[in-house]
């Protein structure tokens, strides 16, 4: 049987400043109809959950309103940056942040199996922070590496591993930092993802590293303009189907719905501030 995944990500929710549930709940309408297996939130779930506890809450029941089975993973919007991120103005996760955030949408980590594959959700703005939950994470990662057997590996985590390759130097707020990344794939082993799956970026983007694939999910929500942000692949609202075959095959799909506008952030002064 075919697992379908989908993943929604950087849906950037709030009560109080609601700019982007409308596009949430138009995806939300379409998920509905298309009734996946799971659906996972990958991360920037909240505007800013971070600092504000009601965006958890109110992200949090939204996303309940889709009475879709569905895993979330934290996003440094919901809990802080990774604290090895350079500062851009954001609060670095620390444990009260991450036990806020646990409260409100359960565990940061995860993983389970269906035929042909085994699904793992970890916590990224763990990788290069000192809490003691990342040592904790790390070990559930070890252990779901050595006993994998002949299962194919998915991996869900909200920022990317890298831009280009596994060992670019580059230390940003973009990507999962060198070292961290290189203590995971470590720890990883033998057991190396045939899928990556993340959010953050807000482009949709597909790429081959070695024996991976890398999918980059588009937000729900906003796009970034080009005067603040690169071009990796497609700025575009929307959200991402990935079909795991028992055979382990897979593949992955950007999925836009009709009629939900590509918003750009630097129309909404009011979510972070004048860009
Ligand atoms: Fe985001
Ligand atoms: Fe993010």
């Amino acid at each position: 049987m075919t697992f379908r995944i989908v993943q929604i990500s950087d849906t950037h929710l709030s009560e109080a400043k609601p700019f982007f549930v409308d596009n949430f709940l138009r995806i939300g309408a379409a998920l509905r109809e298309s009734r996946p297996d799971l659906v996972v939130n990958s991360g920037d779930i909240s505007l800013d959950g971070a600092d504000e506890e009601a965006d958890l809450i109110s992200a949090r029941a939204l996303n309940d309103v889709l009475d879709l089975p569905t895993r979330f993973l934290p996003g440094n919007h919901d809990l802080g940056d990774a604290q090895d991120a350079p500062s851009h103005g954001e609060a670095p996760i620390d444990a009260s942040r991450r036990d806020l955030y646990v409260k409100h949408f359960g565990p940061d980590w995860w993983w389970f199996d269906v035929p042909g594959w085994r699904v793992l959700g970890i916590d990224s703005q763990l990788l290069g922070s000192d809490l003691a939950a990342a040592a904790e994470q790390e070990a559930a990662v070890a252990e779901v590496a050595v006993t994998l057997g002949q299962r194919r590996l998915a991996l869900f985590l909200h920022k990317p591993l890298f831009d280009q390759s596994a060992d670019e130097p580059a230390v940003t707020g973009r990507f999962v930092n060198p070292r961290p990344r290189r203590a995971l794939l470590a720890v990883l082993g033998g057991a190396a993802p045939s899928l990556v799956a993340c959010g953050h970026v807000h482009q949709y983007r597909t790429g081959i590293a070695g024996s991976t694939q890398h999918i980059w999910a588009a937000s729900t929500a906003f796009v970034l303009p080009d005067e603040l942000q690169p071009r990796y692949g497609l700025k575009e609202v929307g959200y991402v189907e990935h079909r795991l075959m028992p055979d382990g095959s897979h593949d992955s799909q950007f999925v836009h719905v009709p009629g939900v506008p590509t918003l750009s952030i630097a129309d909404f002064p009011g979510a972070y501030g004048p860009p």
